[in-house]
């Protein structure tokens, strides 16, 4: 089972695979926005990844990256399977942006349909 590793929150035992933003969300108990619901349309669920940083990505999350010019400084986390040890900085939350809700929930599977690259950077 990974662990992964909020920072400044704890570590926390995580199912293999579980998608990142509900690891987040769930397991370490922290309001990480995901305002698309996981469609890797808005870039709130973005995270910095302190370490375990996945190979692959999926091409929606590419895409977002170079949209919003985060292409080395941020994961998404609704793209991202907990397949192994992982460290994070979640860097949106309800209480960070002042909103008054995360956005709708994320299903298990990732969205859109995931079509996973080799990481280009
Ligand atoms: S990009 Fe919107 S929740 Fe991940």
């Amino acid at each position: 089972m990974p662990e992964l590793e909020v920072e400044g929150v704890g570590t926390f035992d995580v199912d293999e695979d579980r998608r990142l933003v509900l690891a987040i969300k769930d397991d370490a108990g922290v309001n990480i926005m995901h305002s698309c619901e996981g469609y890797a349309r808005c870039s709130t669920c973005r995270v910095e990844m302190l370490e375990g940083d996945p190979e692959d990505m999926t091409q929606a999350e590419l895409r977002m990256l170079e949209m919003r010019d985060l292409v080395g400084e941020a994961r998404l986390s609704c793209q991202i399977l907990v397949e192994h040890d992982m460290k994070v900085r979640v860097l949106m939350t309800v209480e960070s942006v002042g909103a008054s809700d995360p956005g709708g929930i994320p299903t298990e599977e990732v969205t859109p349909e995931a079509i996973f690259d080799e990481r280009p950077y």
